[in-house]
């Protein structure tokens, strides 16, 4: 099919190289032309394992442009909106990107019937709202009707960054939701191959053994967008669960890591996000469950769990700083070591990431920061470049002189350091990662996360 990629973020990149390398035409448009350079180069804008490889497998059937015109909007078959929904300070989501998007469709969509996907998370009622854009504006653009020249349909993502090839080949389940029963049927068509599992899997990214088929969920379009923000803020309650409960095993003496496990056994509770730790981070889970709750205030509805499972994932972070001054008593002038600076290891994204809180409320007490990060620097450097962080290339100068280290991103490369050779401090470990009675032994006062 001919497709359309609107946004050439973590998303929208990700599922026009997954579409390519099905076989699919596929063209991706951004109105930043930095990135489409480097696109254009062959160079992916950020780093996401397997990207590089899979983009190189792909490359013969996709294309990139910041051109709207030069898009072809009416030969498409199909076209994603994979814009960001960032949050506006009410915690409602910022959804002039994806008007901008759907007006850009408007102005060029032609007498062929085209199917609008809503693949960005976008507030419950969106997608009827862009498919009002999109009538309103071809009808002003065109001078005639719009009727029956477009569908929208809500395919909500579930990747994870650090994994999201690998989730868009080999998904959970592929959600769909429409009134249009053509629209649905032409996504049905589109992932038919990932549904099927009969693609040919690259090398890069073996199939999960076992897999033979992924489920599909058809449903109506606000049951799509529902399902996602209901899928988010369960994960981040469950993060968020555990945590709390880590808060009382550090004050009983239990260890939060058994408990976890103990209750991860129960299959009706799973053993994944029930990892205690400085919490969720990234582009989602803080986004979405802000919105989920301005939502649900629009219908006059408090939503009193999530609200709880944001304080208590937010709280981790100044935790980690209150732990560290007990410790160490006076931060005023103390050398911090932060390991790892993104919000979550194998991807160089700092969106809402612990470390920056953490950061800002050492500086705050009158800390000084170091910080190291196998991939995220120069993103940090870019970015947040007066925060009054020293950005170390080396995680021996992060090191050097440190008076507490703090384990924000479990990076595997920290599990691999010789801490023989470091000298022996007070060390957070934000993630229960590292290996504690080891480093006991050298001397460290290790601080776990509920142990
Ligand atoms: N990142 C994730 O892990 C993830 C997972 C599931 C869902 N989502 C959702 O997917 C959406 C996209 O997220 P992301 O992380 O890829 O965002 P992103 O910020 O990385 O990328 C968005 C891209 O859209 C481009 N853009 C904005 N307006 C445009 C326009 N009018 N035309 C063309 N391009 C335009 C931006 O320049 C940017 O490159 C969001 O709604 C997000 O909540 C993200």
């Amino acid at each position: 099919m001919r497709v359309l990629i609107i946004g050439t973020g973590y998303v929208g990149l990700n599922t026009g190289v997954m579409l390519a390398y099905l076989g699919n035409e596929v063209t991706c448009i951004d109105v930043n032309a930095e990135k489409i350079k480097l696109l254009q180069a062959g160079i992916a804008p950020f780093y996401e394992p397997h990207l590089e490889e899979m983009f190189a497998l792909a490359k013969d059937k996709i294309s990139f442009t910041d051109n709207y015109e030069a898009a072809q909007i009416g030969e498409k078959d199909v076209i994603f909106i994979a814009v960001g929904t960032p949050s506006l300070p009410d915690g409602s989501a910022n959804l002039e990107y994806v008007r901008q998007a759907a007006e850009s469709i408007a102005e060029k969509l032609s007498d062929k019937f085209t199917v609008v996907v809503n693949k960005s998370t976008v507030p419950i009622g969106s997608g009827n709202w862009v498919g009002a854009i999109i009538k309103t504006h071809y009808e002003k653009t065109h001078g005639k009707k719009a009727n029956g020249l477009f569908a929208v349909v809500s395919n909500p993502e579930f990747l994870k960054q650090g994994a999201a090839l690998h989730d868009s080949l080999y998904p959970d389940r592929v959600v769909i939701g429409s009134e249009n029963e053509h629209g649905l049927d032409v996504l049905r068509e589109l992932f038919g191959p990932v549904l099927r599992q009969d693609f040919e899997a690259p090398a890069c990214l073996p199939r999960p053994e076992g897999l033979k088929e992924v489920p599909l969920l058809a449903c109506d379009l606000t049951s799509a967008e529902v399902i996602k923000y209901a899928a988010n803020a369960f994960l981040a309650l469950k993060i968020s669960y555990i945590n709390e409960i880590a808060r009382l095993t550090a004050k009983v003496g239990a260890d939060a890591q058994m408990v976890a496990k103990g209750i991860g056994l129960d299959n009706r509770i799973g053993p994944r996000f029930l990892n205690p730790g400085i919490g969720w981070g990234g582009s989602c889970f803080g986004k979405d469950t802000a919105a989920l709750v301005a939502t649900a205030r629009e219908y006059q509805l408090e939503m009193p769990i999530v609200q709880a499972a944001r304080d208590v994932n937010y709280g981790q972070r100044s935790w980690v700083v209150d732990a560290l001054q007990e410790q160490l008593k006076i931060l005023k002038g103390r050398r911090v070591a932060l390991l790892g600076f993104s919000f979550k290891p194998e991807t160089d994204d700092l969106r809402d990431a612990p470390s920056l809180d953490i950061a800002r409320l050492l500086i705050q007490r009158g800390a000084i920061v170091r910080a190291h990060d196998p991939i995220a620097l120069d993103n940090a450097r870019r970015q947040y470049p007066d925060m009054g962080v020293t950005y170390c290339q080396e995680v021996e100068d992060a090191l050097d002189e440190a008076e507490a280290i703090v384990l924000v991103t479990e990076w595997p490369y920290y599990r691999t350091l010789n801490w023989s050779k470091i000298p022996p401090v007070v060390l957070v470990d934000g993630r229960n990662y590292l290996d504690d009675k080891a480093l006991r032994a050298l001397g460290f006062t290790v601080i776990g996360v509920g142990r």
